[in-house]
């Protein structure tokens, strides 16, 4: 199905604060907008006469073979989007090939999330209480068998999210943060409050390297918009850079991720696996993203609409489609291997 018809599934069975806490951004939702349109930016410069007939798309994410350069990018709480919640996800995105990077507000625990599917995963790390129960959390995340460490470095505060505010979004009974300790996961039902005990404002560069001391998974710093900062991770200890917006909920209005790559690719150099995410959502935006030098390529809302719609068969759909949009857009543009995409096919627009 196409991915708008699954939006509007998925807007049709939510209820409004929890369809407005996913779709919503901060302040005026420029970045939002941006994150989708600033794709289109770029223009493909396609090239003819090329064989086509076979394309590949398999590929390693820090040595994970997975079958397609999309993986689903961390979103919190995903039991108010469908009664499976991180385990369907986690299906899905292991039915379609591809890895799940699972977030620390995981309303089923990292250890059920891990045993829910045999597709790889990655642990996506917020602050939780005090260091000593987060540092735990890592060594669970390693125990359990996740492949990397995603440090979420965008979120000192919670953004301003006017949607949740106008709508005094509160957690739905029965949601509970599984990774939290449990007063913090039954407290508070605000959602200033609740996702408060997750901000990072105290974290640093330093804080980059003791992650990256504390546990053998690779780490990847998340939410990286420019390329002093990007190089600053790699000299701290991090194995590779995620370009992020936070899906357009943190600052507003910042460069979009579509726009802030190229400078990123190039702080860090050809040997650093860097990754992007933020609106997301045709074949020819990852085909882009490819030839300004990602690896890879994450999404979240289209997963989130996919799990509301269909649980597990809704995820997979959602990645397999935008799987056979890109080798669709990829064989028209002349280019039949996703580690072969030239930087020359896209030009600014
Ligand atoms: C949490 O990370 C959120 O964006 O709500």
């Amino acid at each position: 199905m196409e991915l708008d018809a699954v939006h509007d599934q998925a807007r049709a069975r939510l209820p409004r604060g929890v369809y407005d806490y996913y779709a919503g951004g901060t302040e005026a939702e420029v970045t939002l907008g941006e994150s989708v349109t600033s794709w289109q930016r770029w223009r493909l410069r396609p090239r003819m006469l090329r064989d086509v007939s076979a394309v590949s798309m398999t590929t390693t994410l820090l040595g994970t073979p997975v079958s397609m350069p999309i993986g689903v990018a961390p979103w919190a709480l995903q039991r108010m989007a469908h009664p499976d919640g991180e385990a369907g996800t986690a299906r899905g995105a292991a039915a379609a090939g591809t890895l799940m990077t699972v977030s620390t507000t995981a309303t089923v625990s990292l250890a059920e999330v891990a045993t829910a599917s045999a597709g790889p995963k990655w642990f996506q790390l917020y602050r939780v209480k005090d260091p000593e129960y987060t540092d735990d959390l890592v060594r669970q995340a390693a125990e359990a068998g996740y492949r990397a460490l995603v440090m979420t470095v965008d979120l000192p505060f919670l953004g301003r999210r006017l949607r949740d505010l106008v709508n005094e979004f509160q957690l739905p009974q029965g949601i509970e943060m599984a990774n939290h300790p449990p007063k913090q996961a039954y407290g508070e039902r605000g959602l200033n409050q609740a996702l408060g005990t997750i901000a990072t404002a105290t974290w640093t560069f330093e804080d980059v390297t003791r992650f990256a001391a504390l546990t053998s998974m690779p780490l990847v710093v998340k939410g990286v918009l420019r390329g002093d900062d990007a190089q600053r991770c790699l000299d701290a200890g991090a194995s590779a850079v995620w370009v992020s917006t936070h899906g357009g909920r943190q600052v507003d209005p910042a460069i979009a991720s579509a726009i802030a790559l190229p400078e990123i690719v190039d702080a860090v150099g050809p040997d650093v696996e860097v990754y992007a995410d933020g609106g997301v959502r045709r074949g020819s935006d990852v085909l882009t993203a490819l030839a300004l030098g990602a690896r890879a390529v994450f999404v979240g809302r289209p997963t989130i609409w996919g799990l509301a719609a269909g649980g597990a068969d809704g995820v997979r759909d959602v990645l397999t489609e935008l799987a056979a949009a890109l080798e669709l857009t990829m064989a028209l543009c002349g280019v039949s291997d996703v580690h072969d995409v030239p930087a020359d096919l896209v030009v600014r627009a």
